[in-house]
């Protein structure tokens, strides 16, 4: 059953759908709202369980949360979108490329990966999940996971921005990490469907980013049909948000390029 999300949407044009990271929610998008809306229709959806959305009851996976984002478009009149993903939301994208493939103008990857997790990964998510269940709290993401997010230069030269992702990851409802948790633990390799996505495709990384690296984003681009690839200089994890001006920029450029195909 596809639970009813929360979206925030504004300006007008050419759809683009933005699907957050974990553990954060769609306010990780408020620089690209704030300066995209003025020329494409921004939709920022809060995936199940985070920010305004509740989590439901459905078993954990990225399938359902990509269905919710099939069944958000429909509900508010949008045929395709450009759909762009960062990290989770980027995993949240690929399973809309295997399932609703007549949804997308365009793909935005953004610090993420098509591999499935290797064991070791697998199994550390699946103890955070059980440790923040247990503990009714996200401790072990602030201890374990936040110091990856953003890159030594955000760390070191933008303390307001490292601030503000560590109370978007306070914020976060411990059931729906643990559920979004196991939910990246069981997703399958996204290869195929990315060889078989032939719409226009953008690959955006930090070069500073350890969780999706650089070489993952090359990946990605390669098995892209129609994929570019652009690497963002003095960036961490979170590109959207540690340099939101490069980020605006590569988004904004790709998709006028996709809409000046549809005047
Ligand atoms: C994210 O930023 O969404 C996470 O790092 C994704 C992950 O844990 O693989």
């Amino acid at each position: 059953m596809s639970v009813t999300l929360y979206a925030r949407d504004v300006g007008q044009g050419t759809p683009l759908v933005l699907l957050h990271a974990f553990p954060l929610s769609s306010a990780m998008w408020l620089a690209q709202r704030e300066r995209l809306a003025g020329r494409f229709r921004v939709v920022t959806p809060d995936l199940r369980g985070f920010g305004g959305s509740r989590l439901g009851d459905d078993e954990p996976s990225i399938d359902a949360m990509a269905d919710d984002v099939a069944q958000l478009l429909r509900s508010r009149g949008i045929g395709k979108a450009v759909i762009g993903g960062l990290s989770m939301g980027g995993y949240v994208a690929m399973a809309l490329c295997r399932r609703h493939p007549d949804r997308l103008l365009g793909l935005v990857l953004a610090d993420t990966k098509a591999s499935a997790d290797p064991e070791p990964v697998r199994q550390n998510r699946l103890r955070r999940a059980e440790q923040m269940e247990t503990e009714g709290s996200v401790k072990v993401l602030l201890d374990e996971v936040l110091p990856n997010l953003v890159g030594p230069t955000t760390y070191r030269q933008r303390a307001l921005i490292y601030g503000r992702v560590r109370g978007l990851v306070q914020a976060t409802p411990p059931a729906a990490a643990a559920w979004a948790q196991r939910a990246m633990a069981a997703r399958p390799d996204s290869f195929d469907a990315l060889r078989e996505t032939r719409v226009p495709a953008l690959v955006l990384v930090g070069d500073e980013d350890t969780i999706s690296t650089p070489e993952d984003a090359r990946a990605m681009a390669d098995a892209l049909p129609n994929g570019e690839l652009l690497v963002i200089q003095r960036s961490g994890h979170l590109t959207a948000v540690e340099q939101p001006d490069l980020f605006n920029q590569a988004v904004s450029d790709f998709v006028a390029a996709i809409a000046k195909t549809m005047d």
